[in-house]
């Protein structure tokens, strides 16, 4: 008998990934979406489709109950699905802490509780390194951002829950193909612009999606629960590095820019105002720019190395194939 596993936010870059990892694997898999959800990396017919809308309990109720009178329960449940980006801070919270309260309601009421519930939440749950080392599993929680906040919010509340069998992943920053967040990174390169917020000897740590989807089963797969789980490529890169590697495999001249911090405050702002008037979140905005001056997102994977876990890209080799995507597709000339 194939292990059932439901995959919340499967149309998102990562969830989209983490469906296609867990076909590979032999379960049986469900991809959990909203109906206006756009599936177009949702192609295996050996997917089934299964739509939640976290944000009703009745419709929540009726489609997990429906589900279990044909397939009577999860082995395991990936709650990919989150907010990344709003207009207004408020969002986050509705999305990524009360949606997940809901649903694990839901979960408990239509007796569904899967053996092993996997959170995907953020590094921005733990805010940046306030001294030179790595971000421990450990550290005092100081999220920088309302996104951060409304992480660790949902996190907590795991904590609370008796008998709850829950794991936490908290991924740096994650890159890879069909992502639009490193992509814009890239582009700016490509237009021949090297920016730097504050200064360009800023610490930071990425992870390709391949690695995080290996760490998440990898995590899921083992014993462990009740405990949060760092997850990075296991480098740190400064930021003058992190764009010295694109240049490289762009094959571009730039020209290189420090803006001081309160320029960068005043284009947010003014970006932000733009972005609310359009509807659109803004690449930089208040917010962004609080986690963009950080100087230490460096990570300590200790945990999960105890596991196994060895990613297979670090950024000289993962920007090369997430490039190569973008071309294909493309995305890039
Ligand atoms: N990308 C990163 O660098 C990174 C780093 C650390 C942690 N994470 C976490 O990883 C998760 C996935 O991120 P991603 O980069 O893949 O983001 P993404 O591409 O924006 O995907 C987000 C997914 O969540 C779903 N979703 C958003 N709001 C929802 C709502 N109200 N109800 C139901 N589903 C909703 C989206 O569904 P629709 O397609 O219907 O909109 C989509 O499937 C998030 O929880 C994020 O916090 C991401």
């Amino acid at each position: 008998m194939k292990k059932n596993i439901l995959i919340t936010g499967a149309s998102g870059f990562i969830g989209s990934f983490l469906v296609k990892e867990a076909i590979k694997r032999d379960y049986q898999s469900f991809a959990g979406v909203r109906n206006e959800s756009i599936r177009k990396y949702l192609i295996d017919p050996a997917i089934h489709f299964l739509e939640l809308d976290f944000s009703n309990d009745h419709l929540l109720d009726a489609a997990l109950t429906k589900f279990s009178e044909q397939y009577e329960r999860f082995d395991y449940i990936i709650h990919t699905a989150g907010l990344t980006k709003a207009l207004h801070n408020a969002e986050f919270d509705k999305v990524n802490f009360e949606n997940t309260r809901r649903f694990i309601h839901s979960l408990q009421r239509t007796g569904l509780v899967p053996d092993k519930f996997v959170y995907i939440s953020s590094l921005a749950s733990y805010g940046p390194a306030n001294n030179g080392a790595p971000i421990q599993s450990s550290k005092i929680r100081e999220p920088l951002t309302a996104y951060g906040r409304s992480k660790l919010k949902a996190e907590e509340y795991l904590y609370t829950i008796s008998g709850f069998p829950f794991l936490i992943i908290n991924p740096t920053a994650v890159y890879g193909p069909r992502d639009k967040d490193f992509f814009f990174l890239l582009k700016s390169i490509s237009n021949h612009l090297e920016l730097y917020i504050g200064n360009d000897q800023q610490k930071l740590s990425f992870v390709h999606v391949s690695d995080l989807v290996d760490a998440v089963f990898l995590a899921m797969e083992s014993e462990l629960h009740h405990q949060n789980l760092l997850v990075s490529d296991l480098k740190v890169y400064t930021s003058k590095e992190v764009n010295q590697l694109i240049k490289h495999h762009l094959n571009k001249r730039t020209l290189s820019i420090i803006v001081p911090p309160s320029v960068a405050e005043i284009v947010a702002t003014i970006s932000e105002g733009i972005g609310k008037l359009r509807g659109k979140v803004p690449v930089l905005n208040r917010e962004r720019l609080k986690e963009f001056k950080a100087l230490n997102w460096s990570v300590d994977c200790s945990e999960m190395a105890a596991l196994g876990y060895q990613p297979q890209y670090d950024l000289d080799k993962g920007l090369k194939d997430a490039i190569a995507w973008y071309k294909e597709h493309g995305w890039m000339k």
